[in-house]
């Protein structure tokens, strides 16, 4: 009899890891939805603590459920002070993303079945994550932890807490769509992380250690830093063609293009754009917006009958730079919406938990012989 060795599939590209009822996406004609609602409908008329409940719950809360959510995130909002003073002794030169990975490890050690104890680990974390970024982003630089204001909401809390005013309006909105459009997409690395580790029975602030571990490559969420890099380095629209040319003759990737699922242009995308365009007209525009568009243009006329077309990471560098906000605090902002679909793909997989163990396609070889250290060449 014999047995049919299944072949490899790089990446598993397309291999179905989980059942899920999160989130969904149809690449070819550029869709997303959560729980069933597109998102178009929830960047225009949700907000990023009633996207986190829909996500975490299955449906649009009440009024009254999404008061008391919001009022159990406000009341964990303000960090132990044993996560500040760790946050205060790393590297001020370090990446905030490993700042944010050992933020989420103390505060485990601090709020597991301890200080924290009221038993909502996902409210702590989801709350506690724009504090451990806004913290390390000030103590780096020698400044006072700000303390939250009860009266603001995750996006308005982070600008009060990162930059130490008090956000505009349109500041405000324009952050809280950027969190809502970045708060769940399918099986992707650092879901799949998040859902390998919570499947060992992990806590879940180990959980969303390795998920943001996951997110910090510049394959994934880490693209959205290299984007605005890419785009500072090209001087103007004029010299976009060349630009590309000679990134496409040495075979670079274009940070801020291209993506698993979508064949077309990222739905996040084009309303990020959106979302620029509006925070240019309202304060001033950016030459990095037309350098953007240029190469939009000059990509999709080399690229885009291969299907690549830009992603989420490509307008959102450009809209938090114009917010006054660190380059290296993108991918972090990203984890601080992202978190919210980890916590809701830990319950499902919780749910019907079965340890994550794959095979393998050994290439290896057997039968080796053991020699003594000083005999071998
Ligand atoms: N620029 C130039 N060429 C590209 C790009 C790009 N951005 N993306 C894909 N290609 C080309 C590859 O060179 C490859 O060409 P080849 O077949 O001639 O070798 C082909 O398209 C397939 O590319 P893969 O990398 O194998 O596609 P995959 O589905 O594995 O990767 C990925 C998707 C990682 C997003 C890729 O498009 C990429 O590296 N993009 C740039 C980084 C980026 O923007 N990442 C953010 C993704 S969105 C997110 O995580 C939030």
């Amino acid at each position: 009899m014999s047995t049919q060795v299944p072949s490899l599939v790089p990446g598993l590209a397309g291999i179905p890891a989980a059942e899920s009822a999160v989130s969904f996406i149809d690449g070819q004609q550029g869709i997303l939805e959560y729980r069933g609602h597109r998102i178009e409908v929830l960047a225009q008329r949700s907000n990023f603590e009633e996207v986190t409940w829909l996500l975490l719950h299955g449906e649009l809360p009440t009024a009254e459920e999404l008061t008391g959510f919001r009022a159990e995130l406000a009341s964990y909002r303000e960090l132990p002070q044993g996560v500040v003073e760790m946050l205060s002794k790393l590297p001020a030169d370090g990446h905030p993303m490993a700042a944010l990975q050992a933020g989420y490890a103390a505060l485990g050690m601090h709020c597991e079945g301890k200080l924290c104890a009221r038993g909502d680990d996902i409210a702590q974390i989801i709350a506690a994550t724009p504090s451990l970024v806004a913290a390390f982003a000030r103590l780096r630089r020698g400044e006072e932890v700000i303390a939250p204001d009860s009266a603001l909401d995750t996006a308005g809390n982070f600008l009060w807490m990162l930059r130490g005013e008090k956000p505009g309006e349109i500041e405000q909105h324009v952050l809280d769509t950027a969190l809502v459009l970045h708060a769940d997409h399918t099986m992707n690395a650092s879901t799949f992380t998040a859902r390998v580790v919570g499947s060992s029975e992990a806590d879940p602030y180990t959980v969303c250690a390795s998920a943001v571990g996951s997110l910090k490559g510049p394959l994934h969420g880490g693209a959205n830093e290299r984007v605005l890099a890419q785009l500072e380095g090209i001087d103007s629209p004029a010299a976009v063609k060349v630009w590309l040319d000679t990134q496409l003759h040495e075979k670079g990737k274009v940070m801020g293009f291209g993506h698993r699922v979508y064949k077309t242009k990222d739905p996040r995308a084009t309303i990020l754009q959106g979302l620029a365009r509006e925070l240019f007209e309202k304060t001033g525009t950016t030459p990095i917006y037309d350098v953007a568009l240029a190469l939009e243009a000059a990509v999709l006329e080399r690229l885009g009958e291969r299907g690549i077309y830009p992603n989420v990471d490509f307008f959102s560098g450009i809209v938090y730079q114009k917010l006054g906000i660190p380059t290296d605090i993108f991918t972090p902002i990203f984890a601080m919406s992202r978190v919210a679909g980890w916590l809701a793909h830990w319950h499902e997989q919780m749910a019907d938990n079965r340890i994550f163990r794959p095979g393998q396609i050994f290439i290896g070889s057997h039968g080796a012989q053991y020699s003594e250290i000083d005999s071998r060449g």
